[in-house]
């Protein structure tokens, strides 16, 4: 057997799987960053409909090309610059693909959502981080320099930042995609909470941006599997030779577009409350004896206590509210996060945190 497993590249066998887990007693479920809210039982009816009229037995078109015209129209940008993928992670997945081979170099600001790591690393690629700055904001002037400097194929810049919140200027995004000959790619996954807007402005004068978004926060179907992938169309039309075909479930891609053609308003109306409530949490643990917080533009808050975060997370999960330990970043020694839920959960966040810090 060790033989066989050795055929599997190194790569790959160094790496350990995603894994986030969900304990069986867990009801308060604010751990993933997930929207609290399913759809509507209207919209969801009318999805249904639209499942009863699909062919199971036949393929879907290749590309989800009805689906790419909707999304395209909803976000303001040319279909034919859009990708559509089974989640944004199966994005980044398709950019190692395209673009990294053993010692590409590819430069991340840390700490950052940790798949672009491993999506460099299973491709074999040099990766260099750039530390943040002591208010864990990434350091644009150090990023700048680096990328100039050793010149990586792709620089991935998560903003709103998981898992800190924190977002980056537009300028401070045209400064990373001017210093680098090499692809920028820029994951949107959190815009809907953000106050800076979208990185699509940048695209006519950038051509090496490329951005991620996702259908799993704001919009709410994390569970349905759906991202979209923007670039300039002669980008695009290079990066979807490396694309498998029929990756995009034909039920998943009707009722996004159901959502997106009829019911737009649900969008903003749910991510404006959830924005809201994500403000009112992190006031509320600010106002808290010894919290920490960091300022956030997305749906959920990083915060550290004078308790050890691994205890007062099982604590949390003895009370059956899941929260998320920062301990994997060297940089976050202590901190916790905890997205916005329904009003109910963030009720019973806050007390359980109350009982916890008088104890
Ligand atoms: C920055 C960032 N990008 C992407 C994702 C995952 O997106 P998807 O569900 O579309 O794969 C997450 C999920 O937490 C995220 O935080």
């Amino acid at each position: 057997m060790d033989e066989l497993l050795r055929r599997i590249r190194p790569a790959v066998r160094g790496r350990s799987p995603y894994l986030v887990g969900l304990p069986e007693a867990t009801t308060v479920k604010l751990n993933q960053n997930e929207s609290p809210y399913d759809l509507p039982p209207e919209v969801k009816e009318e999805v249904l409909r639209a499942f009863a009229r699909i062919s199971f037995n036949r393929y879907p078109d290749e590309f989800a090309e009805p689906l790419t015209k909707t999304f395209a129209a909803w976000a303001g940008c040319d279909p034919d610059g859009v990708m559509v993928g089974n989640g944004s992670n199966d994005l980044a997945g398709l950019l190692g693909l395209a673009l990294i081979e053993r010692g590409t170099s590819v430069a991340l600001p840390r700490p950052m959502f940790s798949l672009y790591a491993k999506v460099a690393l299973l491709h074999d690629g040099d990766l260099f981080e750039v530390p943040c700055r002591e208010d864990f904001r990434f350091d644009t002037d150090a990023l700048v320099k680096a990328v100039a400097l050793r010149r990586p194929a792709l620089v991935v810049l998560a903003t709103p930042n998981n898992p800190t919140g924190l977002a980056m200027t537009l300028d401070e995004i045209a400064a990373v995609a001017d210093a680098s000959d090499g692809f920028v790619a820029v994951d949107e996954a959190y815009l809907e909470f953000s106050e800076e807007g979208s990185a699509l402005r940048l695209m006519d004068e950038y051509p090496n941006l490329i951005l991620l978004r996702t259908f799993s926060k704001a919009c709410g179907l994390a569970g349905l599997r759906l991202g979209f992938l923007i670039a300039r169309p002669d980008v695009l039309r290079e990066l979807r030779k490396a694309r498998m075909p029929f990756m995009i479930d034909p039920l998943a891609s009707a009722a996004a577009r159901i959502l997106l053609s009829s019911w737009p308003d649900v969008i903003a109306e749910r991510a404006r409350r959830i924005r809201a409530d994500c403000l009112a949490i992190t006031s509320a643990l600010a106002a808290m004896e010894g919290v920490e917080t960091v300022p956030s533009q997305t749906n959920f808050v990083l915060f550290r206590t004078p308790l050890d975060a691994d205890r007062l997370k099982a604590r949390f999960l003895a009370e059956g509210i899941l929260v998320r330990s920062m301990s994997g970043y060297p940089e976050l020694q202590g901190f916790l996060r905890v997205n916005a839920g329904t009003e109910i959960e963030n009720k019973a966040f806050m007390t359980a945190l109350e009982h916890a810090l008088s104890a």
